[in-house]
């Protein structure tokens, strides 16, 4: 899975119409889309995805939030999947991301922050069962 990375567009930007706007700006860079679905996660599939977050204080919040309206998780390829998409997206709070990363174009704060990204090949691979079967995966 190490050139495969998993990807949600955050209801904040869902919901603002931006899932078209973001796609385009990661495949300009290389990322494929290899599969995609929209759905409103429960609560307990958002705890159980953000489980290890559990014990901050943000927790609550951050369910809350991803709880709160359609997202759109996403399966994205390319060389060395993780790394790249952390670049693209940028830093977790949109006021310290890069030029040219999603959050700086799209996010609004640092818990409304637009777009998640793996971050780890392990987390990755875990993450995509989470959301997609193995046969939403095959590319013959
Ligand atoms: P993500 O997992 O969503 O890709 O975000 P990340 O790696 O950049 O940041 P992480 O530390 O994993 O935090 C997960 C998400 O929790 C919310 N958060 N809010 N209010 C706060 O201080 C705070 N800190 C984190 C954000 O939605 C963050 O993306
Ligand atoms: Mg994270």
């Amino acid at each position: 899975m190490s050139n495969r990375t998993l990807t949600i567009i955050k209801p904040d930007a869902f919901m603002g119409g931006k899932a078209g706007l973001i796609l385009a700006h990661l495949e300009k860079q290389g990322f494929k889309l290899i599969s995609a679905r929209v759905m409103k996660l429960s609560k307990e599939q958002a705890g159980e995805f953000y489980g290890v977050h559990r014990a901050r204080p943000f927790f609550g919040e951050l369910v809350e939030f991803m709880t709160s309206d359609y997202c759109m998780p996403m399966v994205l390829e390319k060389d060395n999947a993780v790394l790249a998409l952390r670049d693209a997206i940028g830093a977790t709070d949109p006021a310290e991301a890069a030029e040219g990363t999603v959050r700086k174009l799209y996010a609004e704060s640092k818990g409304k922050n637009a777009i998640h990204a793996s971050d780890s090949d392990e987390n990755a691979a875990r993450e995509a069962r989470f959301f997609f079967a193995e046969t939403d995966l095959i590319r013959a």
